[in-house]
């Protein structure tokens, strides 16, 4: 077996050799929006090792967080989506990796006129921690002995809560493309729980990774090329859906499946998928005389909490449903001035609803946001619906 430090030291040399020659058995291929690419230096384009493109689901003015930049082609295409008003940062934990990307950063802010893009380095299951800072404290007080050993786990700690790598509830977007799969199995439930921390209430993170269609075996997760490859690190397609879940997440929603496998070894199916995960279930939900109707092509859905919606009819909504059917909420695209107030709905009867309703009507405020997803979603759902078939 091979022990969760070797696995990511393994990880950390393929990559490593991957950042100073494109290797093309890593990556499975992808249609990057080619206006985006323009600016980007071919070093880096060549060295695409991920499986999506998240940054297709980014806005103008976001605050991106992308784990395992690599040579930083994802955050290089999202500093000119997100614009002059939004940020992106890189996490690597990769020296040679980064060192590829913030070369080519100031390349790119030239380019396209501004910049907005930087790179840190960190292990993307403890985003918390700065290893760079890490490592310069350390020069000055070496580990040589237990007890240095220990004071430098005590470092590690107070440099977590003091100068966190990425500050809590501080992103709009955490991208990632094709590298979660690649944490150790015991991290990966913190990993999830660390993208968590890091959103506002309201953001939402957009994987891309490669996920299989049955468990992998233990003897597929200890080939350390396969580990490193994208491929026995993988969660089950069910399992990394329930991940978003357990840390909490809302509204999850499978973007993009590829049908065809990228790879089948030893029978299992290996795919990439893209998902999408909202936070915002927790905390205090408001009201703002919102309401969505439901375009069908079923009956009806229940969402997260149960909540039964029928096709074509209209349902007053508080910013958590917003949230959950893959809506911006409200709260955070206006200042709106409507009134604010503890939003109590999901307990009410469907009559006081209906009254509420008929209210909505008589101010014509109402804003309506149908619960249908958004235009690429919808092509996703179908193709989803289509490939289960
Ligand atoms: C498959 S490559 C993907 C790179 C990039 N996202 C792309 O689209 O080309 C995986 C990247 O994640 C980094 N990585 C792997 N495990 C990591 C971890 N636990 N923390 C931080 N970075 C990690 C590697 O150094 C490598 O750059």
């Amino acid at each position: 077996m091979i022990e969760s430090n070797a696995r990511e030291a393994i990880v950390r040399q393929r990559y490593a050799a991957g950042a100073k020659e494109p290797a093309d058995k890593l990556c499975c291929p992808v249609d990057y929006q080619s206006e985006h690419l323009k600016v980007i230096p071919p070093e880096v384009v060549e060295r695409d090792y991920g499986c999506g493109d998240p940054s297709r689901y980014l806005r103008e003015g976001e605050t991106v967080v992308d784990l395992g930049s690599g040579t930083g082609k994802i955050c290089f295409i999202a500093a000119q989506i997100v614009g002059p008003k939004g940020k992106v940062i890189g996490v690597d934990m990769t020296d040679e990796m980064l060192e590829v990307a913030r070369r080519n950063a100031p390349i790119v802010a030239k380019r396209i006129g501004y910049a907005n893009m930087e790179f840190r380095k960190g292990r993307i299951q403890d985003l918390a921690l700065d290893l760079e800072l890490l490592d310069r404290q350390l020069k000055q007080t070496p580990i040589t002995n237990a007890a240095s050993f220990l004071a430098a786990d005590e470092l590690a700690e107070e440099l977590r809560v003091k100068h966190p790598l990425i500050v809590s509830d501080s992103v709009d977007v955490v991208v990632s493309n094709c590298v979660l799969n690649l944490v150790e199995p015991k991290s990966k439930r913190q990993l999830f729980e660390e993208i968590f921390r890091i959103l506002k209430k309201g953001g939402h993170a957009v994987i891309c990774d490669i996920v299989s269609d049955e468990e992998v075996p233990e003897e597929m997760q200890n080939d350390p090329e396969l580990w490193s490859g994208c491929i026995s690190g993988a969660l089950t397609e069910d399992g990394f859906l329930a991940a978003f879940e357990n840390a909490g997440f809302y509204g999850i929603q499978i973007l993009k499946r590829n049908a065809q496998p990228w790879r089948t070894v030893q029978g299992i199916e290996f795919r990439s998928v893209t998902i999408e995960a909202f936070k915002g279930k927790q905390g205090e939900c408001f009201e703002r005389n919102q309401a969505v109707i439901y375009r069908g092509p079923f009956n009806e859905v229940l969402d997260d909490d149960n909540h039964r919606m029928e096709r074509g009819r209209r349902y007053a909504v508080c910013d958590r449903l917003t949230i959950s059917t893959g809506k911006r909420p409200i709260a955070s695209s206006s200042n709106s001035s409507t009134r604010s107030s503890r939003c109590l709905w999901l307990r009410q009867s469907r009559s006081i609803v209906r009254e509420r309703h008929s209210a909505i009507r008589r101010k014509r405020k109402a804003r309506i946001t149908t619960l249908q997803p958004r235009r690429t979603a919808n092509a996703a759902t179908a193709a989803v619906a289509a490939d289960l078939k």
